[in-house]
């Protein structure tokens, strides 16, 4: 039987709005699930909806619906956008249903059995807006900051908040809190500390990244207490009664995770034999120690094995700021689809920031990334190559060095694509699957179609068709599992119904290629904003064409001297820099002149051959590469205290940037 990959995604609060922090986990999970099946591997993808809880109530009580009438109307907003968005997963579990309800029971019971649940009174503070308990030193620093005093004495405050002069708060909702004493079901979870510990040091794959894994196993290292698995019925009735005692029920966490569990059917029952220990539960950062430390135990208890791996991404932000309904910032995934279309918003979010890594979605990014990537360098490839349709290529492989070299690129290329997916590193993936684009569109600049069709040479020009047809097909068939629909579309114009991985350049018949219209047409930046975001006042500036990277003549490498000594190169001062103005040269159209900020009193001016690829306004904001003791020079006129570091050689192709957002002046070596 083939080998089998279960990937799953946190079930999100049905009374949520989905925003684009949802759909990008769970693209993510299509992405690899498609992927794998691709290769064919036994794929089950879950995702779906965390249904239970007082807010859940309330809001159906609001509506005059019953909570069941409310969840079942609600759910369709995630159902729809998956469907939106081409996601397929192969199950979609509600904490609601029958299934999920009777092996929750199941576990409760179960652990009741075995004496690892236990009934006693808790005390703590508790906010009936965010239906929570809050620690004190929470509360605390809640209420201090309600007084709006500078400082936070953290000692002082919790003293005063015992002797009752400072009035508690709920630090979500800054409401009052009340000191509440109930009794409540305990699982004992602090029993599992070592267990979960030697496991995880064991297992450094169960959870990732690295500094992830690390920070769980600090939170470990402090004692770990049990961990209060129920409510009150009377206070909280929207949710699982215990099996053992019909006054209380599940508390969301015990409640939510087993649905990774649940949805395989009765544990020992084929899927769950076939399915558990999942490969991969994809979470964001937020949810990461209820994943682990919560999870891990919850399995260990019940005799299950943790999942292989808890990867945990970062988050995205909008202006820098959490996304939420009182900010009005939350980013709606159905109207980036209404301008960009499915795919493109799909290739976008997993492009954008490195997976794992916290990002700032902006329009100006989507829409220069759109028309760099999608419009200059993919869609322009397939189009060159399409409108050859009616030519047939030739029989066999082309063997020159330029197909050689191009085959080359695209052997290094989809190896990189399948080892950094495998991963979950999409945007490196991407990257390197870019790199072929690119090739691609050099390829058709250096052997010229036209000129071969022009000059009568038919047999090169079907030969050139075959690698290009070819390198398009291994392009598309990779991409299918980020942007399915286009690259079906594309697949199907080469005479394919379905993907083919094979890297190589005679596997297309000769003829049967069908022209088609562009994939992706160029974006106008102030029109979508007008779309996007019709309260901003000043559209962005449309982003100039980036054009196609030129590699550097052989020359430039050649003449550099071989082995040279660290001390050679640590003379070189490179900072991080933040550009924070930019504008065009008054002498020189090739030229523009930048400020840069590398963390000195005042910003660097800079000039740099950049105008022919970057559009001043394009600039500012982004952060580059400066050589900083580069000796002052001036260029047309105009003093230069610096130096940028691009990509490219001579013919500038794109400049050199970190991957995350480090501070200005930040060291580079
Ligand atoms: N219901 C719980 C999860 C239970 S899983 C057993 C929950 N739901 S949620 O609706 O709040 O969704 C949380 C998940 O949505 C995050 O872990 C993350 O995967 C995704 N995101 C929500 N906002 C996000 C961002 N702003 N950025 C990136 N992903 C985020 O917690």
């Amino acid at each position: 039987m083939a080998e089998r990959f279960y990937v799953t995604t946190p079930i999100y609060y049905v009374n949520d709005v989905p925003h684009i922090g949802h759909a990008y986990t769970t693209i993510a999970a299509d992405v690899i699930a498609r992927w794998h099946r691709m290769n064919g591997r036994d794929v089950k993808f879950l995702t779906g909806t965390d249904e239970h809880g007082q807010k859940v109530a309330r809001a159906a009580a609001k509506l005059g619906r019953t909570p069941q009438e409310h969840v079942d109307i609600t759910v369709q907003r995630f159902q729809e956008l998956w469907r939106t968005l081409h996601i397929q997963p192969d199950d979609f579990i509600r904490t609601t249903e029958a299934r999920h309800r009777d092996i929750v029971r199941g576990f409760l019971q179960k652990l009741h059995d075995e004496g690892q649940l236990y009934r006693q009174p808790y005390s703590g503070w508790y906010s009936t807006s965010a239906e929570r308990f809050w620690t004190e030193e929470e509360v605390a620093a809640a209420a201090w900051a309600a007084l709006k005093e500078p400082a936070y004495p953290a000692t002082e405050a919790v003293a005063r908040l015992r002797a009752g002069e400072l009035p508690g708060r709920c630090p979500d909702s800054g409401q009052a809190v009340e000191w509440l004493t109930e009794e409540n079901w305990f699982f004992r979870m602090g029993d599992y500390r070592q267990r979960l510990l030697d496991w995880i040091v064991a297992h450094p794959a169960c959870i990732q990244p690295d500094n992830r894994r690390n920070e769980v196993l600090g939170f470990l290292r402090k004692d770990l207490g049990d961990l209060c698995i129920s409510r009150p019925a009377a206070r909280l009735s929207w949710g699982i009664p215990l099996p053992f005692d019909e006054e209380y029920v599940t508390y969301v966490w015990f409640d939510a995770l087993s649905n990774y569990v649940s949805a395989l059917g009765p544990v020992g029952g084929p899927m769950h034999q076939r399915f558990w220990p999942a490969d991969i539960h994809l979470v964001g950062k937020d949810i990461l120690t209820f994943h682990t430390v919560y999870w891990f135990s919850m399995l260990m208890a019940l005799g299950l094995e943790p999942p292989r791996q808890v990867y945990a991404h970062g988050w995205w932000t909008v202006k820098k700021e959490k996304m939420s309904k009182s900010v009005g910032n939350v980013m709606d995934p159905n109207k980036l689809v209404s301008v960009f279309g499915a795919d493109a918003v799909r290739y976008f979010l997993l492009r954008e920031i490195p997976f794992g890594y916290d990002g700032d979605y902006s329009h100006a990014s989507a829409i220069l990334r759109f028309n760099s990537d999608l419009v200059n360098d993919f869609s322009n490839l397939v189009h060159r190559v399409v409108k050859w349709a009616d030519v047939p290529s030739s029989e066999s492989a082309p063997l020159g060095e330029a197909d050689a070299a191009l085959l080359a690129v695209a052997e290094r290329a989809t190896a990189t694509f399948r080892k950094e997916l495998e991963a979950l590193q999409f945007r490196q993936a991407l990257e390197g699957l870019w790199e072929l684009v690119r090739a691609g569109n050099k390829y058709v600049d250096t052997e010229a179609p036209w000129a071969l069709a022009k000059a009568g040479n038919t047999a090169r020009l079907r030969e050139v068709l075959r690698a290009l047809r070819e390198v398009q097909r291994i392009v598309v068939s990779h991409l299918h599992c980020v942007s399915p629909i286009t690259c079906s579309d594309v697949l199907a114009r080469l005479g394919l119904s379905a993907p083919d991985l094979r890297v190589a350049f005679d596997v297309l018949p000769a003829a049967g290629v069908v022209a088609g219209a562009p994939l992706f047409m160029r974006i106008d930046a102030a029109a979508a904003m007008e779309v996007l975001d019709p309260s901003a006042a000043e559209p962005p500036p449309d982003p100039a064409p980036v054009p196609l990277a030129k590699e550097k003549p052989m020359s430039e490498v050649a003449e550099l001297p071989a082995n040279i000594t660290y001390d050679d190169f640590a003379k070189v001062a490179l900072r991080v820099g933040i550009v924070v103005a930019a504008e065009k040269h008054p002498n020189a159209d090739r030229l523009l002149v930048l400020k840069v900020d590398i963390g000195e009193a005042q910003p660097r001016q800079i000039v740099a051959g950049i105008a022919k690829v970057y559009d001043p306004e394009v600039l500012v904001g982004k952060r580059i590469i400066v050589v900083a003791n580069l000796a002052p020079a001036k260029l047309r006129g105009v003093e230069s205290q610096g130096m940028l570091l691009a990509a490219g050689g001579s013919d500038v192709a794109s400049l050199l940037a970190p991957i995350h957002d480090v501070a200005a002046g930040s060291i580079v070596k």
